[in-house]
């Protein structure tokens, strides 16, 4: 079977982007070469810092790239749909209908005038034909479903009387109104404190479980993804420098981007002066050559490093893009 563009290669999978590349105004690439998949039930990590080009991978997925930002290169397919090439009235369909979003600061995406059970009873009646009185028992149903106690009372209350945690539930049941298979979640516990940043994070591995639902989940705190995650893509410089489980590439990292963040992120057992900043800064938008973005700030770069990125297996669904990768694994147990 093939899809209506002929791509056989992108059927099969909830979501499959392959060799994605994103150009800004003026020519310039800050995403390139990014490929990933995402299965109905999988919660996939993107990571990396900040200006890596996750936001704007997400967005190309979404069909909502900012305007004058485009798909320069690559496919992205959401149930075998090409979302660069896909038509105004199969976007529709998409959005909420098949990929739901959720983004960093929920106050944003809510209206401040509205009682929150309206607003998504809103979203419901976007996406399907029920009566305002479905669809608002439908909201009702979602907001215990992302764990108001007394959702019935709560959907008379207005965005300001919530707290962020609250919100962003909101947000989720807002995203969830059209039954997605895919949620896109893009730092979406970046406003909120460490114990609410939990409770939303476990709310969305239990929705992922529960739903089937796939979930593509951008953090620039590796510890956020690393805590929900089964796969974990990690971005640097609009490149993915490495891929794989999330068990994997914590415990064996193959790049040196990641042995850096692993070494910056805080465990139980570190004190803050363990913290160690990974010296330098990423390259500004477009600046990275055709070689590894890191290698400015990696101790272990040579010649070759800067002429070309070499994408290598290192297991199944596995890849480093560092030309040394054998080099890291043990790195990482002489650290230890
Ligand atoms: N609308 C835009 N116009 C021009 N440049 C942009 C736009 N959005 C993002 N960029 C640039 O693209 C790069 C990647 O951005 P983004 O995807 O937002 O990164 P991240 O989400 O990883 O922080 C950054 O260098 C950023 O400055
Ligand atoms: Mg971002």
């Amino acid at each position: 079977m093939t899809s209506a563009n002929g791509n056989a290669a992108l059927e099969g999978t909830l979501l499959a982007v392959k060799d994605l590349g994103v150009e800004i105004p003026g020519g310039l690439q800050v995403v390139t070469d990014v490929s990933l998949s995402v299965g109905r039930g999988e919660v996939v990590g993107v990571v990396g810092e900040s200006g890596s080009g996750k936001s704007l991978t997400l967005k190309a997925i979404a069909g909502l790239l900012p305007r004058g930002v485009t798909v320069s290169a690559g496919q992205i397919a959401v149930e075998g749909t090409d979302v660069a090439r896909a038509s105004s009235r199969e976007l529709r369909r998409l959005r909420g209908g098949v990929v739901g979003m959720v983004f960093q600061e929920p106050m944003t995406a809510l209206n401040p005038t509205m009682r929150i059970g309206r607003q998504i009873a809103e979203s419901v009646k976007a996406h399907a034909q029920v009566s305002n009185k479905q669809a608002g028992a439908k909201a009702i149903e979602l907001l215990g479903e992302m764990g108001f106690k007394d959702p019935r009372h709560s959907a008379d209350l207005f965005p300001h009387e919530l707290s962020g945690g609250m919100r962003q539930r909101v947000v989720i049941a807002i995203a969830l109104a059209g039954d997605p298979s895919l949620l896109l979640c893009d730092e979406p516990t970046t406003a909120l404190d460490a114990t609410v940043t939990m409770k939303v994070l476990d709310l969305i591995l239990g929705l992922s479980a529960e739903r089937n639902i796939g979930v593509v989940l951008v953090s620039h705190d590796l510890g956020v993804a690393s805590r929900v995650c089964d796969r974990l893509v990690v971005m640097y410089g609009g490149r993915m420098v490495e891929e794989g489980p999330a068990d994997e590439v914590l415990r064996r990292p193959h790049h040196p981007y990641t042995f850096a963040l692993l070494r910056a992120v805080p465990t139980k057992d570190s004190s803050i002066d363990d913290l160690k900043a990974i010296p330098g800064a990423p390259p500004a938008a477009g600046e990275a050559g055709p070689g590894c973005p890191f290698v400015p700030r990696c101790a272990f770069a040579e010649e070759a490093c800067g002429q070309r990125v070499e994408s290598i297996a290192v297991g199944p669904r596995r890849i480093s893009a560092c030309r040394r990768q054998e080099l890291f694994p043990d790195l990482v147990e002489a650290a230890k």
